[in-house]
C-alpha cells in the first residue's frame, strides 16, 4: 500500500484515467467499467479498477491542482507501475476556436507552476503529451465525431488567477485552455517513462462567458471518458 492509495500491488491496472473529482471516479467505474471494485477511500480521493471492452483499465481521482495530483501519480507510477495515464477533466476555453462543450486533446502544458521550478530550477521544461495517446483520442474524437481541438493548454496553480494578463500573454503564444493539472503529469510521466495524455472537455468559456449546464456537463463527459477509454486501449 501507498501512503495515499490504499490498494494492494496488482489491484491497479497498467492503464488508469485519471479525473479530479473523486465522485467522477465511482461515475465512470460505475457507467463505463464492467465489475467495477472500489480498491481505494483514502481521503475520500476514490480508485476502482474494472474491464472495458475484456481489458482492464483503472479510474483514480486526483484531487484539483498540481501537487494533489502529482501525489497520486507518482504513487501509482512508482508503487503499482502503472504505464497509461489519461486525465479527463474540464478545462477554461480561451480562444473562440472553441466552443463550451468541445474536447481538448492537450498536446502541451504550459504552466505557471513552482513544480518544474523546483525540478528544473532556470531551464524551461516542454510538459507534452504522449504522441501515440495524442493520435489515438483524436482518431477517436474523429470517429465519434466529436467536435475538438489539438492544441496547448496552461496548467495553471491558481483558478481565481491574481494576475489574469499572464493568461492573456500565454494566449497569445497558442495557448487554446486553462486547467490544472496537465504538466505535472506529463512531466512525471516522462520522468518514469511513461505515457501521458490529457483530454478536457471545455466547462467554461473565458473569452465568450459562455457556461454548461450540469447535465450538458454530463453528456460531454460521457463523450470524453470514451475517447479516453479508447486512446488508453489503443
Ligand atoms: N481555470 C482553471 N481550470 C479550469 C477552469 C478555469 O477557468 N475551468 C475549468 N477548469
Amino acid at each position: 500500500m501507498s501512503t495515499h492509495i490504499a490498494a494492494q500491488p496488482g489491484q491497479i491496472a497498467p492503464r488508469i484515467l485519471l479525473p479530479g473529482d473523486p465522485l467522477r471516479a465511482r461515475w465512470i467505474a460505475e457507467n463505463f467499467l464492467e465489475g467495477g471494485e472500489c480498491y481505494s477511500q483514502v481521503r475520500g480521493m476514490l480508485g476502482y479498477t474494472g474491464t472495458y471492452r475484456g481489458e482492464r483499465v483503472s479510474v483514480q481521482g486526483t484531487g484539483m491542482g498540481q501537487p494533489s495530483a502529482s501525489i497520486y501519480v507518482n504513487e501509482l507510477i512508482r508503487e503499482y507501475d502503472v504505464q497509461q495515464l489519461v486525465r479527463v477533466g474540464s478545462c477554461g476555453a480561451l480562444t473562440e476556436r472553441l466552443k463550451v462543450r468541445d474536447v481538448v486533446l492537450a498536446q502541451a502544458a504550459a504552466t505557471d507552476s513552482s513544480m518544474n521550478a523546483l525540478r528544473f530550477q532556470s531551464y524551461q521544461y516542454p510538459a507534452v503529451a504522449d504522441f501515440g495517446l495524442l493520435r489515438a483520442a483524436a482518431r477517436a474524437a474523429e470517429e465519434a465525431q466529436a467536435p475538438h481541438l489539438v492544441g496547448t493548454v496552461f496548467s495553471s496553480d491558481s483558478f481565481y488567477h491574481p494576475r489574469p494578463e499572464l493568461t492573456q500573454q500565454v494566449v497569445e503564444y497558442g495557448v487554446v485552455a486553462v486547467e490544472m493539472e496537465a504538466a505535472e503529469i506529463y512531466t512525471l510521466a516522462a520522468r518514469y517513462g511513461r505515457q501521458a495524455l490529457a483530454v478536457c472537455t471545455v466547462s467554461d468559456h473565458i473569452v465568450t462567458g459562455e457556461e454548461t449546464s450540469a447535465q450538458e456537463r454530463e453528456q460531454t463527459f460521457a463523450d470524453m471518458v470514451t475517447i479516453a477509454l479508447d486512446a488508453a486501449l489503443a
